[in-house]
């Protein structure tokens, strides 16, 4: 590669801290992240993906997969039904106690979530002293499976019987009350019926612990790993994607033996700090947050947040929990049927303990903006670039003809761009306005190279590679071109 051009190279970077309204602005403007439903006014805590937000999104668990469970051999990938048992969600402790305290505001009637709140003044109303007593909300949402026919006569709490029809899809009952639930040991084809969008993927792994050990007889230890879609109905999302109803996990449950769990968690956090290494972020923003006892999840002995430095706030980003052996335990209990692990050497067959870290994919993806969002001055112009890695960029390269109305140029630029997308896939085509602002929209958007066909590529069948992060321009022959770019 020999250099043509030097004359556009970035100065002065200037360290800044990102906005979460510039991630926002950033991700609806430009096709990363809109409002769910936002065409007929949104539905709060949802967020639906536009084209390059799908693509950064694959990019980010492709990558999780391939470091996790593709790069290792101790790994095992299960994809479970979102819908399971509702044995599943009594037998793992949620329908008891996955709850959040909600307080209500007796002059404007808000709902928040308690423990959120600063002091006593409402923060819709602005009244002091005007909350209720906390009450436990339990945060799955309920659906019914199958084309029930729903007793009219049926008390549900809050009268909530009154709106409720024949019908065979998911609904939703205010569980704000103190016992929300239909009994489900009770007769009614309701109770019976009832199933819950999942709150965490980690139940789908302990429920297939079995079945992988039956196929697939691992060695100890060994994990089980998932993606896929989680549900909460949180009293109050909020910070863009932090805190949604529908969201992604990427969770593992590692299983170990009960005496060796220390070495093994230790080694988590390691591998945890190269993954985040591997989305670009800075370890300086990352802390570890050891998590008291009285504040840990019902199923843990250990947990350890990793927060991270996010425009709003330093919060969590995902959490590693040594689960001890309660979910197997549990399941053992219910289903009555062993969830026991025998050792190859011949000794004595015990239940496997558990580590387990647990990724968030929308918090992941709000740091990856963060850490990737930089601001420089590019010939004395101020200039917004997504500096993200070259792996998970949404674009990989964008492709122009230097001139649009030129019939020879644009002809070039879609052989070489054919070229380049056989090879990559996430190739972009951008023939709209003149170069430079082409340039700055790829920028904006984090595509690390831009290649411009110009009157000497028809020549000599070079053209011209321009480099995000540098703005440097160098001249490189087509033919190789995807040695350059690989
Ligand atoms: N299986 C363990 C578990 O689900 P968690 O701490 O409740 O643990 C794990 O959730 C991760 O899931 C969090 O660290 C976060 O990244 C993500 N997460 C949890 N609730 C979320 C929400 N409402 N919106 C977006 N991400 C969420």
């Amino acid at each position: 590669m020999s250099d043509k051009k030097s004359d556009k190279s970035a100065d002065n970077p200037v360290a800044k801290q990102t906005s979460m309204e510039d991630i926002v602005s950033l991700c609806k403007r430009r096709g990363f992240i809109y409002p769910g439903s936002d065409v007929y006014g949104g539905l709060s805590g949802t967020w639906d993906y536009g084209p390059l937000g799908v693509a950064l999104k694959r990019n980010i668990m492709n990558l999780w997969w391939k470091t996790f469970v593709d790069d290792r051999d101790d790994m095992y990938g299960v994809d479970a039904a979102i819908l399971m048992n509702q044995k599943v969600w009594q037998a793992s402790g949620h329908v008891d106690t996955f709850t959040d305290p909600l307080v209500e505001c007796s002059n404007c009637k808000s709902r928040f979530r308690a423990d959120h709140l600063e002091g006593d003044k409402c923060p819709t109303c602005g009244k002091t002293g005007t909350f209720s007593e906390p009450r436990q909300f339990n945060m799955m949402f309920r659906t019914v499976v199958g084309p029930v026919k729903l007793d009219p006569e049926i008390s549900f709490p809050n009268n909530t019987s009154a709106v409720i029809k024949d019908h065979n899809y998911t609904y939703n009952v205010d569980w704000s009350s103190e016992k929300p639930e239909v009994k489900a040991n009770s007769n009614d084809e309701v109770a019976l019926s009832t199933s819950y969008l999942r709150p965490e993927t980690a139940q789908g792994i302990f429920t297939n612990f079995k079945n992988v050990v039956d196929s697939f007889y691992p060695d100890l230890p060994f994990g089980i790993a998932q993606q896929g879609k989680a549900f909460r109905n949180e009293i109050s999302p909020r910070d863009f994607v932090f805190r949604s109803r529908e969201f992604e996990q990427m969770e593992v449950e590692y299983f170990v033996s009960p005496d060796g769990w220390e070495k093994e968690f230790d080694k988590w956090v390691s591998d945890i700090y190269a993954f985040l290494q591997q989305l670009g972020l800075n370890k300086q923003k990352v802390h570890e947050l050891e998590v008291p006892a009285e504040d840990r999840a019902h199923y843990s002995k250990r947990t350890i947040d990793f927060e991270y430095d996010f425009p709003h706030k330093r919060d969590e980003l995902l959490g590693l929990a040594y689960r001890t052996d309660f979910d197997l335990k549990n399941i053992e209990r219910e289903s009555k049927k062993s969830m026991e692990y025998r050792p190859k050497d011949g000794s004595k067959a015990f239940v496997p303990h558990v580590i387990e870290p647990s990724f968030g994919v929308e918090r992941a993806i709000i740091a990856v903006l963060d850490a990737a969002y930089t601001e420089d001055e590019v010939n004395g112009e101020k200039r917004n670039y997504l500096k993200l890695p070259a792996h998970l960029a949404p674009v990989k390269v964008a492709v122009s003809p230097l001139l649009k109305n030129k019939k020879e140029l644009s002809d070039k630029a879609h052989e070489v761009y054919k070229m380049l997308k056989k090879e990559f896939g996430a190739v972009m085509w951008d023939d709209n306005g003149n170069v430079g602002k082409r340039y700055r929209r790829q920028d904006e958007i984090g595509t690390p190279y831009c290649v411009t066909i110009d009157f000497d590529t028809l020549e000599d069948d070079t053209v011209t590679l321009r480099d995000r992060d540098t703005t440097k321009q160098t001249r490189v022959k087509i033919s190789e071109l995807i040695q350059e770019l690989k």
